[in-house]
């Protein structure tokens, strides 16, 4: 059955760009990005993978480790590294999974035949420190991610992880978020003293332990 929200995120060993890794034991107790892109030395996985190297700062920030899949064997991967310095000035810096035999693909889904059935669709898996599945995107090959939005996500995750809250539509990182109906009155005047309920199901405070420097 395919993978869904709250799903153990299955382990694997994969050879990478970093040596050979058991999935579980490189992630160990940190949130971790999986993601796929369908080729090495395409344009649009090109300003991918620069985009990725060049916000190692901010995942580090997040304590989330990142790795990358596509069916390319290694050596590929490694080559291809430079041109994606030559084109972003990014150096790769997070492991690259090969996966020529599609075996990980396919644990995770990665492969979807009707848009092609020899490539990964561009997959991202965000994995909580307790190796559960947080988020599951697809986009097709044709549309180059927005990897702002991904930390945009993975700061509402743990955010909820820690806090019993919520956050709105186009919420960002230091805008007031919303107190989760489990909540009573009672105990959101403990916690959140002064929120506001617009609705008694809409209450609102600002974002717990805001500091982004
Ligand atoms: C790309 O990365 O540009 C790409 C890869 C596969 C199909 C189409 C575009």
């Amino acid at each position: 059955m395919a993978l869904q929200l709250g799903d153990l995120a299955p382990n694997f060993t994969a050879v990478t760009t970093e040596g050979t890794i058991d999935f579980y034991e490189w992630k160990g107790s940190s949130w971790a990005i999986l993601f796929s892109h369908p080729r090495d030395f395409t344009p649009v996985c090109t300003t991918e993978l620069g985009a990725v190297a060049n916000l190692k700062p901010e995942f580090a920030k997040r304590n989330t480790k990142v790795i990358g899949l596509s069916v390319d064997p290694v050596d590929a991967h490694a080559r291809w590294a430079e041109d994606i310095r030559d084109v972003t000035g990014a150096t790769i810096n997070f492991p690259m999974i090969a996966d020529p035999d599609r075996k990980i693909a396919s644990l995770y889904g990665m492969i979807h035949p009707n848009a092609s059935d020899t490539t990964t669709v561009r997959s991202v898996f965000i994995i909580g420190p307790d190796n559960r599945i947080k988020l599951m995107l697809t986009y097709p090959a044709s549309t180059g991610r927005n990897f702002q939005e991904i930390l945009r996500v993975l700061d509402s995750l743990q955010l909820t992880a820690k806090h019993q809250v919520a956050t709105p539509a186009d919420w960002t990182a230091g805008q007031d978020v919303i107190i989760v109906p489990a909540v009573s009155d009672e105990e959101a005047q403990k916690r959140f003293p002064g929120y506001v309920a617009k609705k008694p199901y809409l209450r609102l405070t600002p974002q717990p332990e805001f500091d982004r420097s």
